[in-house]
């Protein structure tokens, strides 16, 4: 981790996830100022001032998600920890080794919009993260910082931790609502009926993702403006990103947004290290699998969100993938499309058929037995489930699960066309 550090401030210690350490390093301090000095529309406010955006992925501004809640005697939070999409790994760490802030940044959420019952979700195979979270809360309620009136402040809070059973797809929001009433993880369609009017048993719900909610503490201990004042625009305060593929370094790296570059991510010495001697850099996926690729001449982008954006991709979960000559781009394409494929929920023809059609094509051309027409058939299936295949995603599918598919295979087929046509005429993969 490099400095300034919010969420991983603690991450340092050896003993990081302990009652001792998170007491002797800040802990409660967040949450007692929330409860003891502030409103619950102060805390929003500094919320609002922090512009703080959600890191989950689509980077909506948990201030003003806060601000279309809709006005009922039953209000939830619900904190999204089914972190599962391929190289990001940013909430695992934070629920492994912080558990004590996210729990007390979900405290201070619930009581800036008036909730008294809340949901931590975990992906089910964080093994050690839910035993780690699970204690976190039993810790919180013996010491009073859980449960009714706490530190004597009159508000009251229980939490329940809820581990996800394995499918992706249960990191949808409405997904995730849908798997917590214990049904099925099918999406809802949304909009009109976002989760903040129609969410949990019908009531008003925000869902709010690990590292969101493990940013308050800071933030109502210092102020949103203190936030504000790191990165710059649209992106404020720091983000961790989760670095991995063809560098020599890979790992979670807190940085300030807007401060550094790809390039430095990728080469610096305090992150990534570059790339392997006598290799070169083909591709980044810049974030998470869902986003489209950037390419060397993107190295100079810094990490911001409107700054991707204008690039035609998405910072997203803030994972960065790194590939470099030595790794096929079809058999990235492939991988991806299969993850996504197998990850469908089937409600959705275009997701369920199309992402199904275009993973078997790919693996035939990575196999060495596809045709040159395969090229522009997985182009047309593509943009029969995201017209244009633009982002963010025009949409024939209820969530973004299917659209997330074609933004890989276009990016590989239009940089690495020469590459295809080489697994064809050769009906081998040349990287084998
Ligand atoms: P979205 O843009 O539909 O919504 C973002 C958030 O804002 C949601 O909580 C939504 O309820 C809320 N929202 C948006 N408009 C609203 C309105 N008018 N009123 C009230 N609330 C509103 O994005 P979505 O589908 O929730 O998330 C997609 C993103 O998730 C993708 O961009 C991807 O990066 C990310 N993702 C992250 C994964 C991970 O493991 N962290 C896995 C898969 C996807
Ligand atoms: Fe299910 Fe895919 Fe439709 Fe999403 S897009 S609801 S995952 S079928």
């Amino acid at each position: 981790m490099s400095a300034p550090s919010i969420v991983g401030a603690r991450l340092g210690y050896e003993d990081s996830y302990t009652l001792e350490r998170f007491l002797a390093t800040d802990g409660d301090a967040g949450l007692r100022r929330a409860l003891l000095e502030l409103t619950p529309e102060q805390v929003h406010a500094e919320v609002l001032e922090a512009n703080l955006l959600g890191r989950g992925g689509a980077g909506f501004e948990a201030g003003r998600k806060w601000s279309m809640l809709r006005k009922a005697p039953r209000r939830y939070l619900v904190v999204n920890g089914d972190e599962s999409e391929p190289a990001t790994f940013k909430d695992h760490l934070l629920v492994e080794r912080d558990p004590h802030q996210l729990v007390e940044g979900a405290t201070i959420a619930a009581y800036a919009i008036g909730a008294s019952v809340a949901f931590i979700y975990l992906r089910g195979e964080f093994a050690l993260g839910l035993e780690r979270v699970q204690q976190a809360i039993n810790d919180a309620y013996a010491r009073g910082a859980l449960g009714r009136n706490i530190f004597g402040s009159g508000f009251s809070l229980d939490i329940v931790l809820q581990p996800g059973a394995g499918a992706y797809i249960c990191g949808e929001e409405t997904a995730l609502l849908e798997s917590l009433e214990g049904k099925r993880g099918f999406p809802r369609i949304k909009p009109p009926y976002f989760p903040a009017v129609i969410g949990l048993y019908g009531a008003p719900t925000i869902v709010n993702n690990v590292e969101t909610v493990s940013n308050l503490p800071w933030i109502v201990r210092h102020g949103g403006a203190a936030f504000r004042a790191l990165g710059a625009g649209r992106s404020t305060g720091t983000r961790i990103f989760a670095l991995s593929g063809s560098v020599r370094r890979p790992g979670a790296f807190e940085v300030e947004m807007t401060s550094v570059t790809f390039r430095e991510l990728i080469y610096g010495d305090a992150y990534g290290q570059g790339l392997e001697p006598d290799r070169e850099l083909r591709a980044f996926i810049p974030g998470g699998v869902s986003s489209p690729w950037l390419f060397p001449e993107h190295l100079d982008l810094p990490l911001g969100q409107d700054e991707v954006a204008k690039a035609g991709s998405m910072l997203g979960s803030g994972s960065i993938i790194v590939m470099d000559d030595g790794d096929c781009p079809v058999r990235a394409a492939w991988r991806i499309a299969r993850f996504f494929a197998r990850e469908s929920c089937g409600q959705c023809t275009p997701c369920r058929e199309g992402g199904t059609w275009i993973e078997q094509v790919l693996r035939r051309l990575e196999l060495g037995y596809g045709r040159e027409e395969d090229l522009d058939l997985l182009l047309d299936a593509c943009d029969n489930i995201s017209p244009g295949v633009t982002w963010p995603p025009a949409q024939t599918t209820i969530c973004v699960l299917g659209p997330s598919i074609p933004p890989s295979v276009v990016a590989a087929i239009r940089r690495f066309r020469d590459v295809f046509l080489t697994h064809i005429k050769e009906e081998r993969c040349p990287y084998d």
